[in-house]
């Protein structure tokens, strides 16, 4: 069996600290279950030339680093990647800043990782590359005589090419994903998208449903939601509730009910728009006052990013605004903490969660919707206000779906959970169950892996099939 290499830029070495971030959570329990390496960036930024890529092999992962340059930290991650296509593939153009300096500094490293891979890799080898940082790394290994099969899976949401060509120079970037054999999203939409920028921006030629000819080499696209590990986070949560840390907050909840947000602090997780909501839920339904507490654990990400540094203050001076207009001295309606939580922790504060509040403007999956049903108890679950922006949306129908730009529509919502009869909430809960057990993260990783797997049509069978049809 061939070895599998990962890619991707955050690299999950397990070192007991808890972190926020999705790819880590889906990756981490794929690779352990084949072994193989782990590269990536080492999360340390030098003055200095980069030493060598590290290694440190636990449980048969390698997992080998590469430090990053400062210059390469402001203009790859900071600059291109977060401050120019974290923005636009969630939509939002507005937020886009882009210059030409941080472009070059995108396609830098994606060359410094590809010359880093060098030494790694295996000529059987399947690589599997990660997220948005790395759009052009099969380009550079295939420029390094790499023949290997190289996968590439992007968390986040893919927009349409209306959105796309607002990038400048994407057609230097984009079609850089032609020279992997797959490229996986999250849901139809976004590979529909991606679809049509190919075939309506740079006109490839399509040689079935899902697969393109470029350059001389055929690439497919497909869709593989990411899921949670179900049945092992349902376990999880229950031991979870007996833990010291889990009952000290239900304790310190006085028999109120808990609404619970987890997120990044990050303007796509719509924070600010779903704190507004819970404000208007207090003003319209003055019964829940002093029977409800909105808990907001919101660790601190990308501060180094103007925008980032701008929603968290936006954030800290809402919570300030509701405290004051609502709490009381023996009630504070929001509790928001920017400290990380361990996965226990927060799937026992999921657990004991009346509410499970996710409403993100736009988001690839939202694995904290998922999680937040897993964790709930069959017989007496919470209900899951979920955002239809999110990709989560489309496994966990039976969720209250609301529009979080809407914030009367979240707090009637908000009020509607909180109400819903048991076997109400029983019967949303057991269809968003089955449908995460149906798409357990066990799985993900197979489906992709067999599907990269699989032998490409060739470019002249494909157009031999499309002209018998
Ligand atoms: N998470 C965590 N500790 C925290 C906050 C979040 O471990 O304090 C985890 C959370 O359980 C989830 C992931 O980080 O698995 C966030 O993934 P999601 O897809 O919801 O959002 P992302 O941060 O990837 O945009
Ligand atoms: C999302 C992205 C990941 C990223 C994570 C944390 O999940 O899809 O690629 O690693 O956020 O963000 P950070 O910038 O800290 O790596």
């Amino acid at each position: 069996m061939s070895r599998l290499v990962i890619v991707s830029n955050r690299v999950g070495i397990p070192d007991g600290t808890a972190r926020a971030g999705g790819l880590e959570v889906a990756i981490r329990p794929a690779l352990k279950k084949s072994g193989g390496v782990w590269f990536g960036w080492s999360g340390k930024v030098t003055d200095d030339t980069p030493e060598p890529a590290k290694t440190v092999v636990k449980e048969d992962v390698a997992y080998v680093t590469v430090d990053l340059q400062k210059d390469d930290y402001e203009e790859f991650y900071n600059g291109f990647a977060n401050r120019v296509l974290w923005p636009i593939l969630h939509y939002r153009l507005d937020l886009a800043e882009f210059n030409r300096r941080d472009l070059s500094g995108y396609f830098r490293v994606n060359e410094f990782f590809a010359d880093n891979l060098a030494s790694v890799l295996r000529p059987d080898d399947v690589i599997w590359v990660h997220d948005y940082h790395l759009m052009p790394l099969a380009r550079a290994l295939r420029e390094r005589g790499h023949k290997n099969k190289i996968g590439f899976f992007i968390h986040i949401p893919f927009p349409p090419p209306e959105f796309l060509t607002a990038l400048p120079n994407h057609e230097r970037l984009i079609p850089a994903l032609g020279h992997y054999d797959l490229v996986g999203f999250q849901t139809e939409t976004d590979a529909n998208n991606f679809s049509r920028y190919l075939s309506t921006e740079i006109n490839l030629r399509r040689l079935g449903n899902d697969s393109f000819e470029y350059d001389g080499r055929v690439v497919r696209a497909g869709v593989f939601p990411v899921g949670v590990e179900t049945e092992a986070f349902a376990k999880l949560a229950r031991r979870a509730m007996d833990t010291p840390f889990v009952r000290d907050v239900v304790e310190s909840l006085s028999g109120r009910a808990m609404i619970i947000g987890v997120d990044r602090l990050d303007y796509s997780k719509g924070i600010p728009d779903r704190m507004n909501a819970f404000e208007r839920f207090l003003t319209n339904f003055p019964d829940w006052h002093n029977a409800v507490t909105y808990l907001q654990i919101t660790p601190r990400s990308r501060s180094d990013i103007q925008e980032y540094a701008d929603i968290a203050r936006q954030v800290g001076e809402t919570v300030g605004r509701i405290n004051g207009n609502f709490g009381e001295a023996s009630w504070t309606p929001l509790r928001y903490i920017n400290k990380a939580h361990s996965r226990t922790a927060l799937a026992g504060l999921y657990r004991a969660a009346r509410v499970g509040l996710v409403t993100p403007l736009r988001d690839g999956m939202n694995l904290v919707a998922k999680e937040y049903v897993a964790a709930q108890d069959p017989d007496d679950p919470g209900v899951l206000v979920l955002s239809r922006f999110a990709g989560a949306a489309r496994e966990c129908t039976a969720a209250l779906l609301v529009n979080p730009y809407d914030h009367e529509g979240v707090a009637i919502a908000i009020d509607r959970a909180l109400s819903m009869s048991l076997r109400e909430r029983r019967q949303r809960h057991a269809v968003n169950y089955k449908a995460l057990l149906q798409n357990d993260l066990s799985q993900w990783a197979e489906r992709f892996l067999e599907t990269l797997d699989q032998p490409p049509v060739t470019v002249r069978q494909s157009i031999r099939a499309a002209i018998c049809r």
